[in-house]
Formats: structure tokens, sequence, C-alpha cells
């Protein structure tokens, strides 16, 4: 990898926000203003009532200090009695002009094994990864095939109107 492109990959601080908000409303939800997309991030924290086990990773080009990509993770399901946990993937993008440059496979595979460090030290065992994303879209869909190598998936369609379903990969920790 060119010096250039060198990452860091790390816990999102409070005064990034803004950047992973300017990234979503490029490659995620073009059209949507700075303002509305501000206030939905912030409010997922507590969109399952679980903000304290939501996890943002940025992606910092070291060279320059400029986020190129953000991640979430959240705790999705606990098996207290046994200190399980399904950890769910939501919320990626890479900036444009770094895609496909191999961003994205270093911000999943740096922040999920960070991820699970964090669970392992406090005696829970990370036993699967989910993400869901819309069936038509190819680029993401062969990046998630990819990164999670070959994980399990379940193909819905029509969901959100006809010709516009969604697909789920699952793919179980070691
Ligand atoms: C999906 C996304 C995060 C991938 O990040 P990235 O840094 O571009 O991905 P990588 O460079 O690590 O690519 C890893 C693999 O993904 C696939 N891939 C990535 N970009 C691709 C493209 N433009 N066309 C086809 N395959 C692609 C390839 O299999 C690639 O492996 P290869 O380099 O050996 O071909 C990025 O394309 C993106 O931000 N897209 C817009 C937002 C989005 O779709 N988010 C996810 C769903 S909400």
């Amino acid at each position: 990898m060119a010096d250039n492109l060198i990452v860091e990959i790390e816990r999102m601080k409070k005064s990034e926000l803004s950047h992973v908000v300017d990234i979503a409303r490029k490659e995620i939800y073009p059209g949507a203003s700075k303002n509305a997309m501000s206030k939905w991030i912030k409010s997922l924290e507590n969109f399952h009532g679980r903000n304290q086990y939501v996890q943002w990773y940025v992606a910092r080009i070291k060279a320059s200090n400029e986020i190129v990509g953000f991640v979430r993770w959240l705790a999705y399901d606990f098996d207290f009695e046994n200190k399980r946990v399904i950890l769910m993937q939501s919320w990626l993008a890479v900036k444009g002009e770094y895609q496909h440059k191999g961003v994205g496979t270093q911000l999943i595979q740096s922040s999920l094994e960070d991820v699970c460090k964090y669970w392992r030290k406090k005696g829970v065992k990370p036993v699967m990864v989910f993400v869901e994303t819309d069936d038509t879209m190819n680029v993401a869909r062969k990046f998630y095939e990819k990164v999670y190598e070959n994980p399990d998936s379940v193909v819905i369609k029509d969901v959100w109107e006809p010709g516009e379903g969604t697909v789920f990969y699952f793919k179980k920790l070691g």
C-alpha cells in the first residue's frame, strides 16, 4: 500500500462526528441535509436502547489525518448466562476517492478485532457478526462476501418495494 494510503483505524471521537456525517451524506444518503443526517446519527445511539453498546470507528489517513471512512458496531444480542454476544455491523462507508483501495477491508478487520478484544476483556465471547444491506447494492455485497470470507446469507426479495429487497450476511466467529 502506498504511503499516502496508510490508514489508522480508531474509535471515533465525538468531535469527529461531523466528518462521519459528511461521508454518510455523500456515500450513503445523497441529498440528505447536514442537519438532518447529524440528528439521525446522534439519535441512533438510542435506536435499540443500548447506547452503551454502540461503537463507531473511523479510518484516518496517517500522513494527512484525513478521515476517509467509518463503521458502526452494535452489541445486538446477549446471552448473559453464558456471557456471549452477537454483533451487528452497520453504517459503513469509505469516501469515494478512497474506495476500492483496501480501506474498507482494513476498517472492518481492525475494528472487529478491537470490538472483540473489548468484549473478551469483559469476559464476553463474541460468537457471530451479521450485517444487512440492500440486495441491489452489488459493490457492498461483493465487499461483504469478500471481507467476511464467504459468509452465510439470506436474500429477502421485495422488502422495501417491488425489486428492492434486502440481504443479510452472517459470519460465525472462531
Ligand atoms: C462498500 C465499501 C465500504 C467498500 O469499501 P472499500 O474500501 O471500497 O473496499 P475494499 O477496497 O477494501 O474492497 C474489498 C473488496 O470489495 C469488493 N469491491 C470494493 N469496491 C468494489 C467495486 N467498486 N467494484 C467491485 N467490487 C468492489 C472487491 O471484492 C474488493 O476486493 P478486490 O480489491 O480484491 O477487488 C465502499 O465501496 C463504500 O463506501 N460504498 C458506498 C457506501 C456503501 O455501500 N456502504 C455499505 C452499505 S450501507
